[in-house]
C-alpha cells in the first residue's frame, strides 16, 4: 500500500457550515486560490443544491482553480446529484461526492429507510453520479456509529457501482483512535477490490480527537484525510489540516506517510481564512496560534538560545512563519512591497500594486511599523474594491447617548453626505449611510480585533449584516476603530448592492 496520503480540504463546504464562517463567491475564490498554493489534492467547494448562490460559487471555483481536484457534495437524490454535476462540469478534474447515512439511528429516525433500501440508494446514486462525472466519492454518513459488517456491504455496493473513493466519516465526533483504526482494518480487510479505491477518513472534533482519529484511520489503511484550515467546521469543527499534516511530517519515525502539502503556505492559509471569516484563531492553537512558537519561561528561552531543538519540535520557518515579520517602512518602494506581497501568496497586477502602495504609504505615515498582518488586511480590502459602489470619503462622529455622525460617501464622481443620530458612533454612522444609500440592513454580528501588536495597531472589523434577510459579510480596517467598523458595514452593503445590481 502506498504511503502517500491525499489531503481533501473541505474548508469551503463543511468548514463554511460553522457559525459565522459563511463566505461570498469572491471570498471563496480567495480561499481556494490559497488552497491551490498550499498544494491540497482536493478542494470541496460546496453543496450546490443548497442555494443559487452556493451553486454559482462552486461553479466559479471549478472554472478558476487549476491543479487540485474540485469536489461538490450531493445527497443521493437525482436533483442533488444533477445540480452538483452541473456546478463542477467545467472543472479540470471534478469529483462528485454523494452521501447517505448508514447508522441505525440515522436510518430509522432521519431517513426512515431500511438498511436494504439504503443499500439500493448507494448503488443507484453512485451509478448515476458516475454517468455524469468521471470521479465519484461515496460517504457513509455516521459510519462510526454504524454496524461494521453493514459498512462492508455498503462499501462493496459503492465500489461495485463505480466509486473511486469510499469515505467513512465520524460525523458526530464520537469515535476513538483505537476504534476507528479497527473499523478501517475491518472494512478494508473484508471488501473485494479494496485496492481499486481510496479509503478516506472525515472526522469531527466534538471530543477533541479529530486529528488523533484521522491519523489512526490512516494507520488502519485510509489514504485520504478530509480536513479544514484552522479546523473550522460544524460544532467543534473538523480535523485541522495543519495539525495532521505537521504531525505526519514531524513524526516520520512513527507516522511514515507523505502528503503533497507545501507546509510553508500553512501560515498564509490560516491567516487568509481567519481574515476573511473573522473567526479568530485561539492563541494556543497548535501550529498556527499566535503563541505556538512563543517561549516565555526563562528556562525555555535559555535552552532555545543553546539549541533551538531543546524546546521546538518543528521550526516556525517550516510552516512559513518568519522570525521577524516586520515588513517595510514609509521609505520602502513599490518593488519591495510587491515582492513581500508575493511572498505572502498574492500575485498582484501592476495597477493593484499602485493602489496598494497608496494605502500602504498612508498607513506607514500613521504607524511606525507595518507588519505582515497589516499588509494582509490592506490586501483583503484591495480585492473587495473591485465591486465597491460607494466609497467612504469623510466621517465625523461626536457625543454619546445619543451620538451624532456625519458621513460623506462617493459614488463615481458624485459626493453625497448626511447626518444621523444613533446609540453610539458606529450606529449613528451606519444610520447616516443608510439615509444616503436608501437601503437598510440589520447588523447581526460585529467583531473588532487588533491585527498586529502595538498601541498603534490596525483595528480589523468584521460584520455580518442582513439585507432583505440575507447575510452579507463585511471587513474593514483602519487605525481608527470607529472608521474600521463603518468601512466593514459599507463593505457588506456594497456586496449586497453588487449582488442585487442596484
Ligand atoms: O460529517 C459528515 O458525515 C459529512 C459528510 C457529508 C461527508 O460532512
Ligand atoms: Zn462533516
Amino acid at each position: 500500500m502506498t504511503n502517500r496520503v491525499e489531503i481533501f480540504d473541505t474548508t469551503l463546504r463543511d468548514g463554511e457550515q460553522s457559525p459565522g464562517a459563511s463566505m461570498d463567491d469572491h471570498q471563496k475564490i480567495e480561499v481556494a486560490q490559497q488552497l491551490e498554493r498550499l498544494g491540497v489534492d482536493v478542494i470541496e467547494a460546496g453543496f450546490p443544491i443548497a442555494s443559487e448562490q452556493e451553486f454559482e460559487s462552486v461553479k466559479k471555483v471549478a472554472e478558476l482553480i487549476k491543479g487540485p481536484r474540485i469536489a461538490a457534495l450531493a445527497r443521493t437524490s437525482r436533483p442533488d446529484i444533477e445540480r452538483a454535476g452541473a456546478a463542477i462540469e467545467n472543472a479540470e478534474r471534478p469529483v462528485l461526492h454523494t452521501f447517505i447515512a448508514t447508522s441505525p439511528i440515522h436510518m430509522e429516525h432521519k431517513l426512515q429507510m431500511t438498511p436494504e433500501q439504503v443499500l439500493e440508494k448507494v448503488d443507484g446514486s453512485v451509478r448515476y453520479a458516475k454517468s455524469l462525472i468521471d470521479r465519484v466519492e461515496f460517504s457513509a454518513e455516521d459510519a462510526t456509529r454504524s454496524d461494521w459488517d453493514f459498512l462492508v456491504r455498503i462499501s462493496q455496493a459503492a465500489i461495485d457501482a463505480g466509486a473511486d473513493v469510499v469515505n467513512l466519516p465520524d460525523t458526530v465526533g464520537y469515535t476513538t483512535p483505537e476504534e476507528i483504526r479497527g473499523m478501517f482494518e475491518h472494512v478494508i480487510g473484508k471488501v473485494k477490490k479494496a485496492d481499486h479505491v481510496i479509503f478516506s477518513t472525515h472526522n469531527h472534533n466534538d471530543l477533541g480527537l479529530a486529528v488523533a482519529n484521522a491519523l489512526a484511520a490512516v494507520e488502519g489503511g485510509a489514504r485520504q484525510i478530509e480536513c479544514t484550515i484552522n479546523g473550522i467546521g460544524e460544532r467543534a469543527g473538523n480535523t485541522s489540516l495543519e495539525e495532521c499534516v505537521m504531525a505526519m511530517r514531524t513524526r516520520q519515525d512513527v507516522l511514515p506517510f507523505e502528503t503533497g502539502i507545501n507546509t510553508k503556505e500553512i501560515t498564509n492559509a490560516s491567516k487568509v481564512l481567519s481574515n476573511i471569516t473573522g473567526l479568530v484563531v485561539s492563541y494556543n492553537k497548535p501550529i498556527v496560534g499566535r503563541n505556538a512558537f512563543a517561549h516565555e519561561a526563562g528556562i525555555h528561552q535559555h535552552g532555545m538560545i543553546a539549541n533551538q531543538m531543546t524546546y521546538e519540535i518543528m521550526t516556525p520557518e517550516s510552516i512559513g512563519r518568519s522570525k521577524s515579520d516586520l515588513v517595510l517602512g514609509k521609505h520602502s518602494g513599490k518593488a519591495g512591497l510587491a515582492k513581500r506581497c508575493e511572498e505572502l501568496g498574492y500575485d498582484l497586477a501592476s495597477d493593484e500594486v499602485a493602489q496598494l502602495y497608496e494605502k500602504f504609504i498612508k498607513l506607514a505615515d500613521q504607524k511606525k511599523e507595518v507588519f505582515d498582518d497589516d499588509l494582509r488586511i490592506l490586501l483583503l480590502g484591495l480585492r473587495d474594491e473591485t465591486f465597491e459602489t460607494f466609497h467612504l470619503e469623510g466621517l465625523n462622529t461626536s457625543g454619546k447617548d445619543p451620538s451624532m455622525a456625519m458621513v460623506e460617501l462617493r459614488k463615481g464622481e458624485v459626493k453625497l453626505s448626511d447626518t444621523a443620530l444613533g446609540d453610539g458612533p458606529v450606529h449613528a454612522a451606519c444610520m447616516a449611510i443608510e439615509r444616503i444609500v436608501g437601503v437598510s440592513g440589520h447588523l447581526e454580528e460585529f467583531q473588532i480585533r487588533a491585527a498586529s501588536p502595538g498601541k498603534d495597531a490596525i483595528g480589523e472589523a468584521h460584520v455580518i449584516v442582513n439585507f432583505e434577510k440575507r447575510p452579507f459579510t463585511g471587513t474593514g480596517a483602519s487605525t481608527d476603530i470607529i472608521e474600521a467598523a463603518v468601512l466593514a458595514y459599507l463593505n457588506a452593503l456594497n456586496k449586497y448592492l453588487a449582488l442585487t445590481k442596484h
